[in-house]
């Protein structure tokens, strides 16, 4: 079956790829979009593929097999992404993607238990190496925390009634598959408005998913890696699937964007003056209703693209905190 990649023209217009550059798809997935970069670099390229899941990672391998040459699969985190760009002898990048999330088989696959309509275990791990799953998340974690996690990573106002049956109902047994989660949420969460029924237990597996795989503070890492790596004139292209993410995108570079300021939340930078990125997106691209259609899964997605046009430093917090 064709595979579909999320706004596969805008990214490749964002990336503005030329002949021979040395490009990062920071989330190689089914290879999809990896596959218009190695066309667009053309045989003097080179792309550094990431992708933590192994059974995405050899799926991509066999549909970039005609380009072997000319990519570096890096089986690993993208939190890692300076220190591996480097130990592959590169030490400056011309262009990077983040198509962020998870990709299709992580769905439709229940073994794998990201999905709250189907049986499965309580898994949720991206790089089934890690040690942390869902289940831990689940059956461990105090009631403050799982609130902490089910508020912060899920927005759910309700955090600490769906906590506090979590860990009454786990007294008894310990929760062991999705759909016994999912029915809790169901029977705690879900109400009923003009005749619909709204259940959040998309939103709450979400939370369990960003804490399970640290998402938000890899995000953050790799970020500032990212910009570090970039050559100036590099481009950077960011698609997110949710708002926190995109929330994370946003404030990154706008500190970038108009500088002088000093976060204590994100990375510390350099004391400048001067925008250290070009924005080449106003508002964040989103999917037409057309490709929504072919692909619902697009339908959250929204893309950023920035253009890195001064040197970026990162000072040591320590150094500045005095
Ligand atoms: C939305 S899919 C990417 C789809 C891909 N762009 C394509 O066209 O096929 C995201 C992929 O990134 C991987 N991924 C997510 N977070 C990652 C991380 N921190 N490090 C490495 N890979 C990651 C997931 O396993 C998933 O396969």
């Amino acid at each position: 079956m064709e595979h579909l990649s999320v706004l596969k023209n805008d990214v490749q217009k964002y990336l503005e790829l030329k002949s021979g550059e040395v490009v990062v798809d920071a989330t190689l997935g089914l290879g999809g979009h990896s596959l218009d970069i190695l066309k667009k670099i053309g045989p003097k390229g080179v792309l550094m593929a990431f992708e933590q899941d192994e059974r995405n990672l050899k799926e991509a391998q066999e549909r970039l097999k005609d380009y072997k040459k000319q990519v570096v699969y890096l089986n690993d985190n993208f939190r890692y992404l300076k220190s591996r760009v480097i130990g592959a002898g590169h030490k400056k990048i011309d262009a990077i993607l983040f198509d962020l999330g998870l990709s299709s088989p992580h769905v439709d696959d229940a073994e794998r238990g990201f999905s709250f309509m189907k049986e499965g275990p309580l898994d949720m791990r991206f790089d089934q190496k890690n040690k942390l799953t869902a289940e831990i998340v689940i059956n461990t974690y105090s009631e403050e925390a799982l609130a902490n996690v089910f508020y912060n990573y899920g927005e759910e106002r309700m955090s600490r009634k769906l906590a506090r049956a979590i860990c009454t109902d786990r007294k008894v047994a310990p929760f062991t598959s999705t759909l016994q989660v999912a029915g809790l949420i169901e029977r705690v969460l879900a109400v009923k408005k003009h005749g619909k029924v709204f259940n959040p237990a998309a939103r709450i597996f979400q939370s369990i998913r960003i804490e399970v795989n640290d998402e938000m503070n890899v995000l953050k890492e790799a970020l500032s890696q990212a910009m570090e790596l970039l050559e100036i004139g590099g481009r950077i292209v960011i698609m997110s699937y949710h708002s926190l993410e995109d929330r994370i995108v946003k404030q990154f570079f706008k500190n970038l964007e108009r500088p002088p300021v000093k976060s204590l939340e994100l990375a510390v930078y350099q004391n400048f003056d001067e925008p250290i990125v070009e924005v080449l997106t106003n508002k964040p691209v989103a999917p037409t209703d057309e490709e929504i259609a072919l692909n619902p899964r697009s339908r959250s997605a929204k893309l950023r693209a920035y253009k890195k046009i001064k040197e970026y430093v990162i000072e040591e917090e320590a150094e500045w905190k005095n």
